[in-house]
């Protein structure tokens, strides 16, 4: 190890983990529309196609997964950070329809007939198979019941139109990723 390191606390290690790219999580219940952005997302399988959640159980937002059962995951692209930005402000145990209030225009997948944001460059239609109590917040289990992508995915992301936004911190906020192509090394 160099000797420069400093000592980290341990309940804040998650933060050297950034920049992550944030998603959007959107779940509704009855006249509730929950929406929040959410970095701890995880492919756990590919086949079946699971993804995990480390969520707080605090957040409106758990709660009306809870009530749904299901979820959409979003995709967003750095025109899209003013509108992330003001959503990540709202708090959800006052606001009934956080997209709406930051300024989203809402979609209704096709096949679990679920929520997601108008705008997004890429959705996963989630049902929730497990939740598991890990720490201070929980792990749900989802499986990606279907997912849809812009014509930039082939495969892999070409990132010819997606600009994908990162999240730095709160002192950084979200940024553009914007890697041109002739940075590009592979
Ligand atoms: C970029 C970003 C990423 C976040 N990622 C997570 C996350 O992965 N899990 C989590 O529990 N909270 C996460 N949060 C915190 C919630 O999004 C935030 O507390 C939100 O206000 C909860 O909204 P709600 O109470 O309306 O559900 C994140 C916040 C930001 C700004």
């Amino acid at each position: 190890m160099k000797k420069s390191m400093k000592n980290i606390n341990p309940s804040i290690s998650y933060r050297l983990l950034y920049p992550s790219v944030p998603t959007l999580i959107v779940s509704s219940s009855k006249d509730t529309i929950s929406a929040m952005p959410a970095v701890s997302v995880i492919a756990l399988s590919n086949e079946p196609a699971l993804l995990g959640i480390s969520i707080s159980p605090e957040h409106s937002t758990y709660k009306t997964i809870k009530r749904n059962g299901k979820l959409t995951i979003s995709l967003l692209d750095s025109k899209d950070i003013p509108r992330l930005f003001a959503l990540s402000k709202e708090l959800g145990y006052r606001t009934k329809d956080k997209l709406r209030t930051s300024g989203f225009h809402k979609t209704i997948t096709p096949k679990l007939k679920l929520i997601a944001p108008a705008e997004a460059t890429a959705v996963f239609e989630c049902r929730v198979v497990n939740d598991f109590e890990t720490g201070d917040h929980r792990l749900l289990i989802c499986n990606v019941v279907s997912v849809y992508a812009s014509d930039d995915f082939e495969d892999y992301w070409k990132y010819e139109q997606y600009n994908p936004i990162l999240y730095g911190g709160s002192s950084i906020g979200f940024v553009p990723y914007n890697k041109s192509k002739k940075e590009r090394n592979m």
